[in-house]
């Protein structure tokens, strides 16, 4: 009965992500997400030297940022229904820093840094980091809270924070398909360095990464 139950909420969770994607992203990117299920992974690597101007947007609302702490774990979870608490508690415990943006006391927008060995889930793949560089993933917003500069707000403050620790660039990786994250990723002055991914056919699996010199690269993707 158990089982059951949690078949359904499965199936229910996989439904409600199908048509999250089909009406924010379109069915091409429904189309990419559900080949990268079956054979082929790919995404684009990120970075941005720390010693570049920060970004410069003003945003008209009274935002806070803050690290997230151990007593918060639960209200992250509350706010991250989609994340695993036991997942939330291992990253802090490894050392990841997590920047939490509040509105109002509410969390709106989140990101997380790490500085030493990272994993990409998607990937399913580890990395250890370079020295000076600060690996930045899992970004989200509050759909509410989209499109007011939110990620731009925390990112110039990680920005300072870890450039004022002696830190020397942010990498980090983004779905191709993904052009809130491709746009974000712009406005905070990132530029495209590789592609990394795989392509898998049943246990078989082919591990790919190229550089990549062109900088106006992720601006062609959407002919920004
Ligand atoms: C990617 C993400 C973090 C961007 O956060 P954000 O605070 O909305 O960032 P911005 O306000 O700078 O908006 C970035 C782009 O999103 C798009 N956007 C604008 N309004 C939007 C809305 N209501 N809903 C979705 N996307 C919107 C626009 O293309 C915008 O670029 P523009 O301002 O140049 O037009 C956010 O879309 C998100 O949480 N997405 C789901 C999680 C995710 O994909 N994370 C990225 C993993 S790499």
């Amino acid at each position: 009965m158990v089982r059951f139950k949690q078949s359904i909420e499965t199936c229910s969770r996989l439904l409600k992500r199908t048509f999250e994607v089909l009406h924010d992203e379109g069915a091409k990117s429904l189309w990419f997400k559900m080949l990268g299920e079956i054979v082929y992974r790919r995404l684009i690597l990120v970075e941005r030297p720390l010693d570049e101007t920060l970004p410069q947007i003003a945003i008209p609302l009274p935002l806070t940022i803050s690290l997230l702490s151990e007593t918060e774990v639960k209200e992250y979870a509350d706010y991250r229904p989609d994340v695993n608490i036991i997942e939330i508690k291992n990253r802090l415990k490894s050392g990841h820093l997590c920047f939490v943006v509040r509105l109002k006391g509410g969390i709106v927008n989140t990101g997380w840094a790490a500085t030493n060995r990272v994993s990409i889930d998607y990937l399913s793949r580890e990395f250890q980091l370079k020295d000076g560089d600060v690996y930045v993933y899992d970004v989200f917003t509050m759909p509410e809270h989209r499109g007011n500069s939110l990620s731009i707000f925390r990112m110039t403050h990680m920005l300072r924070y870890f450039r004022d620790l002696g830190y020397k660039r942010f990498v980090g990786t983004i779905l191709i398909e993904n052009k809130p994250a491709v746009r974000n990723a712009l406005k905070a002055d990132y530029h495209a360095s590789g592609i990394i991914g795989h392509v898998k056919i049943f246990s078989l699996k082919w591990n790919f990464q190229r550089e990549i010199r062109n900088s106006t690269f992720l601006k062609k993707i959407y002919g920004l």
